[in-house]
């Protein structure tokens, strides 16, 4: 064979790996609203970046009649590409192949993307879109699950991981996005659960589809297992790519400045009107956010999950930083089991990452109740507690109003490491709120008054003076300052710039043994 001749076999062998499962699954494919595994990859990364691996790759199985359905590549599309000019690894499932499951080869190609990536300390993307373990390989196509679970938790903390999940995702297939950093969905079309609908029925009697047992919003809103739902492949897509303007390659690395910004020095007057005269009025926390940083460009991460604690990133003077702040708009800013796990899991992906965290406080403490006591919120709260506790990036935190109880001490205090603490004027420090304080103290006092409400209000005025202020605490150096709310983000930013280069360490350990 001349090399013409061997070129023209390659470029026809070449042409015959795109085609997936061929044109009519496509078409079945396009009409449910999704995309092919390689349109998924060519809106994800930079144009032209894509270079493909082992695009040659068949399944080794011959039974159920697999020995005569061989395709190139075996339903999954992997390689490496760029997002904004970084290097990212990437595997792309092709539901049109055989439904997208897994085989050992296709597992395969997965845990040689893993190693590579981990190798050369770059991010790892995974569209996941899969009937799970391909049944005709039985356990082999298990042990290919167990393979890629194993490089997920080793890169953990080593490597940014992310999935998408655009397709069904059941069975042990949910497992290697669930170890994954952030998991995005889309409404309509993608789904996890560890098992579907019908077992569901037969097992429970319950009555579900496939949306409201694991569909985007579900996991958006009420299990936390997704971080984002999106409306449509595109929007998903173009998520993804946005995260990468704050996070960095590897766990050696910073993470990627912004554009900075020269508002730096202007006081900003709007942030006073945001907290209200009235300690009990609710506010958004959203709007201190935004007026903080730069651009006003907040990439919320868990937006629909616990909205009592808000998560995400954003750039301050340049820098990426991780706000966690609670939200006073919402039960009152209270911290509970779903918020302690949420907002736990954020701080030790920024601590992994070497990203700051920027504290926002406003907690009135931990939501009583017998759900929260038997649901073990001493258990969950102690989560935020020890990631708060154990990290060593800089850690700055604004106590804008209410810092009471435990949730202080929880909340970045200076007794766990915070690096700087700032409060607003209206702060109030204290172990509890002034009503709860005054019935513990002063009781019996009260109730032998002819005027309860004016004995009341007279012992809460008093305690408000004495302890709801951040005097107490500026006094003793737990706060560093006291600082006018117009000058938030010049402090802020200073105090980033102070702490750049920030060394801190734990004791020598083969791991922590957190709460989980
Ligand atoms: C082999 C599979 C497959 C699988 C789907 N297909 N799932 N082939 N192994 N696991 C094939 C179908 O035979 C079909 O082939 C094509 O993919 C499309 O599937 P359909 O059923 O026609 O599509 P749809 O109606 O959209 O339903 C999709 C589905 C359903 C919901 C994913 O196929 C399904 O329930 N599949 C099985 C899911 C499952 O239980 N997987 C195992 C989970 S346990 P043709 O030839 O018609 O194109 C697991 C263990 C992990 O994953 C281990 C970790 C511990």
């Amino acid at each position: 064979m001349s090399i013409d001749e061997k070129l023209s076999k390659l470029e026809q062998l070449r042409a015959e790996t795109e085609q997936g499962g061929g044109e009519e699954r496509l078409k079945a494919q396009h009409a449910r609203g999704k995309l092919s595994a390689r349109e998924r990859l060519n809106l994800l990364l930079d144009e032209g970046s894509f270079v493909e691996l082992d695009r040659f790759v068949t399944h080794r199985s011959t039974d159920f009649g697999l020995a005569e359905r061989k395709v190139l590549g075996d339903g999954v599309v992997t390689g490496y590409g760029a997002i904004h000019g970084r290097l990212v690894y990437v595997f792309s499932q092709d539901f049109t192949v055989l439904g997208g499951s897994l085989s050992e080869a296709h597992a395969e190609k997965i845990v040689k993307v893993q190693e590579l990536a981990l190798k050369n300390g770059a991010p790892i993307i995974g569209l996941n879109d899969s009937g799970g373990a391909r049944i005709q390989e039985g356990v082999v196509s298990l042990g290919g699950y167990a393979e890629i679970f194993l490089r997920n938790t080793l890169a953990s903390g080593v490597i940014p991981q992310i999935s998408l999940v655009l397709g069904p995702c059941a069975g042990g297939a949910v497992y290697s996005p669930a170890i994954t950093d952030f998991v995005y969905m889309v409404r309509g079309s993608s789904y996890m659960f560890v098992t579907g609908p019908n077992v569901v029925k037969a097992v429970t009697h319950e009555d579900v589809d496939m949306e409201g047992l694991g569909g985007a919003d579900v996991h958006a809103s009420k299990s936390g297992v997704a971080h984002f739902a999106s409306d449509s492949e595109f929007e998903c897509l173009t998520k993804v790519r946005e995260i990468f303007q704050f996070i960095p390659q590897n766990n050696q690395e910073l993470p990627p400045a912004g554009q900075g910004s020269k508002t730096e020095d202007v006081r900003n007057d709007d942030l006073l009107g945001v907290v209200p005269d009235n300690p009990n009025q609710p506010y958004d926390m959203h709007d201190v956010i935004r007026h903080i940083l730069d651009e006003k460009v907040f990439y919320e991460v868990h937006s629909d999950f616990a909205r009592n604690i808000l998560v995400g990133f954003g750039h301050l003077g340049g820098h990426s930083v991780g706000v966690v702040a609670n939200q006073p708009s919402v039960l009152a800013g209270v911290l509970d089991i779903d918020s302690s796990d949420k907002a736990a899991r954020f701080v030790r992906f920024c601590d992994a990452f070497n990203i700051p965290l920027v504290v926002l406080e406003d907690v009135p403490g931990f939501l009583p109740g017998v759900a929260q006591e038997h649901g073990g919120i001493i258990r969950h709260g102690a989560k935020l507690l020890f990631a708060f506790a154990e990290a060593t990036v800089p850690k700055v935190t604004v106590i804008t109003r209410k810092a009471y109880g435990g949730a202080y001490d929880v909340m970045n205090s200076k007794h766990i490491r915070g690096d700087v603490n700032l409060a607003w004027p209206q702060a109030e420090i204290a172990v509890m709120g002034p009503k709860g304080a005054v019935e513990i103290l002063f009781r019996k006092e009260i109730e032998a008054s002819d005027d309860i409400e004016a004995a009341t209000e007279t012992r809460v005025s008093e305690y408000r003076e004495k302890f709801a202020n951040p005097y107490i605490a500026a006094a003793r150096g737990y706060v560093d300052d006291v600082i006018d709310p117009r000058d938030t983000r010049s402090r802020l930013i200073s105090s980033l710039d102070m702490l750049r280069d920030k060394r801190d360490q734990n004791p020598t350990k083969k791991h922590g043994n957190i709460p989980l």
